[in-house]
């Protein structure tokens, strides 16, 4: 790859630079943000290019996309810089300038990451985040869309909702994630039953490779077009933009939620959930969530368990199929209510009948402060089990916690566990999360919160896959095992979170890995490394 090359040396910039990068920062610092503005070769587009810590709006494009506000504190390390490409080319300079003075990047598109690695590093670093990289060109004729990673899925429902009513993308369910992580990693969402991962319609991408070569899904190869379909984002190269098949959906589908509390015999309905939800038509998609609640007693809590679901169909099908096949629900018309895909995605976003344009809203769903986990479930817990898990619920600890449980079966059925990375498909019942959160003034007190989660984990381990104990890559987890921040992991090291997120497609990920980016130029504490030390 051919690097842009400058052929003046415009002095004017030189100076510019300087004295905005401030005259304590390190050598290679500095000598890295020289090299950088020389690329870009244009003050004005450096100004909308880069934030360094001295720049009044470093904070706000900082804070912009940081979801788990638990990696926004002053403790928090800091990049040195924030990169906000305009153009391609702007990429291949921070690679080339960040590979010449030995500078970490994080690449972050919305910002979601669970543990913060798109943003957060403990070696010195500089964020590249993709953040004007946002296009979707939806072409309805083909059922096809390419989406550019900055893009969130919001923006992605709502290029599609503004064309038609009977096309839809099977990604996440929260409409400010990212599309590049969210890719990256396999990508779920309420269309899982009847179509599967976000990660099973890509059908072609663009790629920035570690010597800054543009790749598509022919020249890349289809090893690496594999690799970056599930196996995890920062690892391979920066995916700019993304190919995608759109999937049927009816005009009209219909959704409900049920409520039901530890007054309202829930323990035995949930049981019975467990045997039914993963076996009911493609069509009907039925999750769980769990939360903490007031009961009807003053004074008291519950433990309510919400059943919420979405069927692709009208709700005059849906009443006879969910009383002959669930009928412990007791689901009644009036839980019911018909509209739009597109609609569907607000409603399990908790932001029903609002206008389609909240989905373009970066910021509809509350920044909190969180640590979550996850699991798969293979056997149905037994009513025992239930019972300690929704009591553990009561505790003071978790006034902020959740957990959801997303029914498997149908299209996960049929896609083989080697297909793509994301090994997690057929003998799933469900996927477990769970997740605690607490009030930003009790931060000195997180530890209390996360033994809280860590026991909750200890608790389902019984319950649970085992050797490996299964966890969703998108739900990034630190506790299940990580990278040196510095220096060579092996891997065997490596393998310790590596099986847990990609069970036997962890090899072929590391020979991935080990042809295209031996020297681990892409890496952070949960990227897949290469087989020898570079
Ligand atoms: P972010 O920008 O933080 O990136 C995540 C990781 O990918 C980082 O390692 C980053 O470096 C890397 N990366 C980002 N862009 C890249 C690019 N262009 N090229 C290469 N690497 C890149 N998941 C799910 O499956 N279904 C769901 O319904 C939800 N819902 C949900 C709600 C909320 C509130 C949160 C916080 C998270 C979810 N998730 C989810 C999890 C989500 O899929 C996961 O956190 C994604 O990685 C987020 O992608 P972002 O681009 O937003 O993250």
């Amino acid at each position: 790859m051919k690097f842009l090359q400058y052929s003046v040396l415009p002095f004017l910039l030189v100076v510019v630079i300087l004295s905005l990068s401030g005259a304590t920062l390190a050598h290679s610092h500095g000598d890295f943000l020289l090299c950088l503005s020389l690329h870009l070769a244009n003050s004005s587009t450096i100004s909308k290019v880069i934030y360094m810590r001295n720049n009044p709006s470093y904070s706000s494009v900082l804070n912009a996309s940081i979801q788990n506000t638990r990696f926004s504190t002053p403790a928090t390390p800091k990049p040195l810089a924030i990169i906000t490409p305009l153009k391609t080319s702007h990429i291949q300079s921070t690679i080339y300038c960040s590979k010449k003075h030995g500078l970490q990047r994080r690449i972050r598109s919305g910002g979601h990451d669970f543990e913060g690695l798109s943003y957060v590093s403990e070696v010195p670093f500089v964020i590249l985040d993709l953040l004007n990289f946002r296009a979707v060109k939806v072409d309805t004729k083909n059922k096809v869309a390419w989406v550019q990673s900055g893009a969130t899925l919001g923006e992605l429902y709502y290029g599609i909702a503004a064309k038609t009513k009977t096309l839809a993308f099977p990604a996440g369910i929260c409409p400010t994630v990212g599309i590049g992580g969210h890719f990256s990693g396999g990508g779920y969402g309420i269309l899982i039953r009847k179509y599967g991962l976000a990660a099973d319609h890509i059908i072609d991408a663009q790629l920035i490779d570690a010597n800054g070569r543009i790749l598509n899904r022919k020249s890349m190869g289809e090893d690496l077009f594999w690799a970056i379909r599930g196996g995890g984002g920062n690892t391979f190269g920066i995916v700019l933009a993304w190919k995608i098949k759109l999937v049927p959906v009816p005009a009209v589908v219909t959704v409900f939620t049920v409520n039901k509390n530890l007054e309202q015999n829930v323990t035995k309905i949930l049981h019975r959930w467990q045997y039914i939800a993963h076996k009911l038509p493609d069509d009907l998609y039925v999750d769980v969530g769990i939360t903490k609640v007031s009961s009807s007693q003053a004074g008291k809590k519950t433990v309510q368990v919400a059943f919420i679901a979405l069927f692709l169909g009208g709700v005059d099908e849906l009443i006879p199929l969910v009383q002959e096949r669930f009928p412990e629900l007791g689901l009644a018309k009036e839980n019911c209510s018909e509209m739009s895909w597109a609609e569907s995605v607000l409603y399990f976003g908790r932001a029903p009948r609002k206008s389609l344009d909240i989905l373009l809203d970066k910021n509809v769903i509350p920044r909190t402060i969180f640590k979550a986990k996850s699991d798969y479930v293979k056997e149905p817990i037994p009513e025992s089990g239930i019972e300690g898990f929704l009591s553990m619920f009561l505790e003071k600890e978790a006034d902020f916690a959740a957990m959801l449980m997303v029914p498997f079966g149908g299209k996960m059925e049929e896609i083989p566990e080697n297909e793509l990375p994301y090994p997690h498909r057929a003998g799933n019942l469900f996927q477990a999360s769970y997740i605690v959160g607490w009030r930003k003034e009790e931060n000195a007190e997180s530890g209390k919160y996360i033994s809280w989660i860590r026991r909750f984990y200890s608790y389902m381990a019984t319950y649970v896959s085992k050797s490996p104990r299964e966890a969703y890559f998108n739900y990034r987890d630190l506790d299940i095992g990580s990278n040196n921040i510095s220096g060579y992991t092996s891997y065997q090291q490596a393998s310790i979170w590596g099986f847990k997120y990609f069970k036997n497609n962890f090899k072929r990920l590391v020979q991935v890995k080990t042809t295209v980016d031996p020297m681990n130029f892409f890496r952070n504490e949960q990227s897949i490394p290469p087989l020898s030390s570079p």
